[in-house]
């Protein structure tokens, strides 16, 4: 491959013990509604899922409200689709009405949906986190062919190597972090990262603890069988 292996990046949710730091997953909810959501659907996602990463019902409930959702209408006047508040049911809206208006207002690249992102791309979050921090100007070196063209941004982890997304995250402070943390752009990154874990697998604490009942279940089976072998063959001699 043309392209540079992820970053070596870790995160909370690695590994068999890994666990979400919900704390973090607000972090990249908001890196995602405030940068990423201009112009990536999150079409998996229900506002009442965020209660998961402990938003209470109210705080739901609020940034439903403060988030308009296209409705199939078109209001006559303007001829424009109409929009209402969402509701905790809703999931979060779509940028864009459909792929050709994705497209239009993205020089022909359509943004994809993020829900599953992390597991689509081989290298996963890391890779994502790679993708954010990795924009750079072209090296000198770099052949004629993969130069980046019209619109198109060099950054050396993606299979391409010239993506048609500008540096998202391109100046600290982008977001003013509820929790206080310094939102510099690799930690703005690192957020959003192990927020779109989340999204693609909201169920991994769940699937990392049935990992370990299940090996003590199996540990206890072994030894039931190993003393019940004991036992059955105690008299032979
Ligand atoms: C592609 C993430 C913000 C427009 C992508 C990809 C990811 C991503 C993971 C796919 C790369 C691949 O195919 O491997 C993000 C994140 C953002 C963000 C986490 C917020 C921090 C934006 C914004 C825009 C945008 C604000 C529009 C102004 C695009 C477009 C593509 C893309 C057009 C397709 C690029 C191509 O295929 O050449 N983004 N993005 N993204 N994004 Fe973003």
């Amino acid at each position: 491959a043309f392209h540079k292996e992820a970053k070596d990046v870790s995160f909370t949710s690695d590994g068999p013990l890994g666990k979400f730091d919900r704390q973090q997953l607000q972090r990249g909810f908001q890196v995602y509604k405030e940068v990423c959501a201009a112009c990536h659907s999150l079409r998996l996602v229900a506002f009442r899922n965020l209660e998961e990463i402990g938003y209470n019902e109210d705080e739901v409930k609020a940034i439903a409200a403060n988030w308009p959702i296209q409705t199939p209408d078109v209001d006559p006047a303007t001829g424009e689709m109409s929009t209402r508040a969402s509701v905790a049911a809703d999931k979060l809206p779509k940028p864009f009405a459909n792929d050709v208006a994705a497209g239009a207002a993205n020089n022909n690249a359509i943004p994809p949906d993020l829900s599953l992102i992390t597991k689509a791309r081989e290298g996963g979050a890391p890779y994502i986190y790679s993708l954010l921090t990795g924009y750079q100007a072209p090296p000198a070196d770099l052949p004629k062919a993969n130069q980046p063209g019209p619109g198109l941004h060099y950054n050396p982890y993606f299979a391409n190597l010239n993506l048609a997304m500008a540096p998202p995250l391109a100046a600290a402070d982008m977001v003013s972090y509820s929790d206080g943390t310094k939102a510099s752009i690799d930690q703005m990154a690192k957020d959003v990262s192990a927020f779109l874990i989340w999204s693609a697998e909201p169920k991994l604490e769940e699937r990392h603890q049935a990992g370990w009942a299940v090996l003590a279940f199996l540990l206890i089976a072994t030894i039931l069988a190993y003393l019940s072998y004991r036992t059955i063959w105690a008299d032979v001699k």
